[in-house]
C-alpha cells in the first residue's frame, strides 16, 4: 500500500482528472502551472493505476536533466518518499512501488525511443520544439490496452505567428477547438485547456508583475506572455536569425557567457562561435534556482571545460568570485553607457545569427525580443527587459570594444531602429475567468 498524501494541485487542473480524451493538449500563458499540475496528474496516474508506463519526452535529450526530470521527481515526492522508488538517472527511470514507471527521452534519442513498448502515457513538454510527423508516429505505434486508455498530454507555450502560417497545434487543436480560459473542453478525442498565471495560486509575486506589466509596456507580448494567444509579433528586434543543426568547420569558437539569475530569472550560459558577421550561439544552461555552486554542476554536466573563457554579468561580482573559487576562469563583461542595450541590439541586428536547435529557451528569446511600445502604439526605441537571459549573455560574449569581433564592420552594417508603427493581431481575444 502507498502512503499517497494530498497534492496541492491548482484548481483549474483538478478539472482534467477523470477526463476520458486520447489528447490532453494544455497551453497557455507563461507561469500559470502547467509544468506542475501536468506532473501532479501522471504522478497521481501513476499510483492509482499499477504497471503505468508514461514516457515524458523533450525534443532534447539534453534538456530533461535540468526540466522534467526534476520537476516530476518532485511531483513523486509530495506524494510519497522518493526512498521508496527505484531512481536511475543514467538511464532516466523511475520506478514506482507500484509497478509503474517513468522514463525520459529526448525525441532526438530515435533508438531508444522505438526501444520502449507498452507505454500508457506520452507528454510531450514544451510541445511546439516537436513536428507533427513525431506526433503521428508515436501515435500509429501505441496500441496498447490500458485503463486508462492511452494518452498524450501536450504542454506548452504559444509561438509568434509568423505571417499567415498557423502551427500545426493551433492548427490541429487549438485553433480547432472552441474552448475558453481556464475550462476543459472536450471534443471527440480531444480535451483543449487554455490557462494563465490566474489559473496558479502559487504563482510568485515577481512573475506575476512582470506579466502583469507587459499590459502597459507591450500589449502583444502581454497576449502571447500572460493570455496564451497565439500573435503576430510586431516590434521584434531580431529577424535577422534562423535555427541550424551544428555550428560549421568554418566558425571558430569565442568562448562561453553567463548572465546570471537565481529565484526567477534563470541563469543562462551560452556557447559562441564566430565567422565574419555569422554568429552561431547553443544555451548550454537555462534554468532557475541554481545557487551557485549548483551552476558549476550544471556548467561541468553541459561539457564546459574549467580552462574555458567564459565572461559573465559584471554587477555580480561576488557570483564571479565563486565561480573562480569552483575553478573556472571567469571574467566580467564590461557594460559601457546608458544605451548600452539598444545599442547592443542594433549591434545584434547586423549579424548573421544561427542558434542551434536543441537550444528552444534562446529560440523563444530571439522570437520574442521586442522594442517598447507605448500608448498611442508606437514602438519606442527602448529594448523590452525581461525575456532575453541569454542574448544579454550573448551581448556579453561578443559586445565590447576590443573584443574579438570586427566591431567596425558591423557597425556599418547594422540595423535600423524601429518603425513607428504597429500592426495589431487577431482580433479574436478569447474571454477570460477571473
Ligand atoms: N502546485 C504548486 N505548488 C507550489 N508552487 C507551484 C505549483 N504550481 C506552480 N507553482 C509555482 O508556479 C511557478 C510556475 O509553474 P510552472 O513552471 O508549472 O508553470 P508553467 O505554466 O509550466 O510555466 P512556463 O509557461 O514558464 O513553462 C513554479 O515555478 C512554482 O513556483
Ligand atoms: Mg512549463
Amino acid at each position: 500500500m502507498v502512503p499517497l498524501q494530498l497534492t496541492r494541485m491548482n484548481a483549474t487542473y483538478h478539472k482534467l482528472y477523470g477526463i476520458d480524451a486520447r489528447y490532453f493538449v494544455i497551453y497557455g500563458g507563461r507561469r500559470s502551472s502547467k509544468s506542475w499540475s501536468v506532473s501532479q496528474l501522471l504522478v497521481r496516474q501513476a499510483l492509482e493505476n499499477p504497471g503505468r508506463r508514461i514516457v515524458i519526452l523533450r525534443k532534447f535529450a539534453t534538456s530533461i536533466r535540468l526540466s522534467v526530470w526534476d520537476r516530476v521527481k518532485s511531483a513523486i515526492e509530495e506524494a510519497l518518499p522518493l526512498s521508496m522508488c527505484d531512481i536511475n538517472i543514467s538511464n532516466r527511470r523511475i520506478g514506482l512501488p507500484t509497478g509503474s514507471e517513468f522514463q525520459f527521452v529526448g525525441a532526438d534519442d530515435t533508438e531508444k525511443l522505438k526501444s520502449i513498448e507498452d507505454v500508457g502515457t506520452y507528454w510531450l513538454e514544451e510541445a511546439t520544439e516537436f513536428v507533427e510527423q513525431e506526433l503521428n508516429v508515436l501515435d500509429a505505434g501505441m496500441s496498447t490496452q490500458c485503463t486508462p486508455p492511452p494518452q498524450f498530454w501536450l504542454t506548452f507555450n504559444p509561438v509568434p505567428q509568423i505571417g499567415a502560417h498557423q502551427h500545426w497545434l493551433q492548427e490541429r487543436f487549438t485553433g480547432k477547438i472552441e474552448h475558453e480560459m481556464s475550462v476543459p473542453r472536450v471534443s471527440g478525442n480531444v480535451c483543449v485547456l487554455r490557462t494563465w498565471y490566474k489559473d496558479n495560486a502559487m504563482c510568485p509575486q515577481i512573475n506575476i508583475d512582470i506579466l502583469e506589466g507587459y499590459k502597459e509596456h507591450n500589449e502583444l507580448l502581454y497576449l502571447m506572455w500572460a493570455l496564451g494567444e497565439f500573435t503576430h509579433l510586431e516590434g521584434s528586434i531580431l529577424s535577422n536569425y534562423n535555427v541550424v543543426e551544428s555550428v560549421p568547420a568554418r566558425a571558430h569558437s569565442l568562448g562561453y557567457a553567463i548572465d546570471f539569475g537565481y529565484s526567477v530569472d534563470p541563469a543562462a550560459v551560452v556557447a559562441v562561435w564566430q565567422h565574419g558577421r555569422e554568429i552561431w550561439i547553443e544555451q548550454k544552461v537555462y534554468m532557475a534556482g541554481l545557487t551557485n555552486p549548483d551552476l558549476s554542476e550544471a556548467m561541468e554536466e553541459a561539457g564546459i571545460p574549467k580552462y574555458a573563457h567564459i565572461v559573465a554579468d559584471s554587477a555580480e561580482p561576488k557570483s564571479i568570485e565563486e565561480l573562480r573559487r569552483e575553478g573556472w576562469t571567469v571574467e566580467p563583461a564590461i557594460k559601457f553607457g546608458q544605451q548600452f542595450k539598444k545599442s547592443a541590439a542594433l549591434f545584434l541586428q547586423g549579424l548573421q545569427i544561427h542558434i542551434l536547435e536543441n537550444s528552444h529557451d534562446l529560440q523563444r528569446e530571439c522570437a520574442t525580443w521586442s522594442w517598447k511600445i507605448d500608448k498611442e502604439n508606437h514602438v519606442l526605441p527602448i529594448v523590452e527587459d525581461g525575456n532575453d537571459h541569454g542574448i544579454d549573455a550573448l551581448i556579453y560574449r561578443i559586445y565590447r570594444p576590443g573584443g574579438s569581433i570586427d566591431f567596425t564592420a558591423i557597425e556599418q552594417g547594422r540595423g535600423t531602429l524601429p518603425v513607428m508603427r504597429r500592426s495589431i493581431v487577431s482580433d479574436r481575444v478569447p474571454a477570460l475567468v477571473g
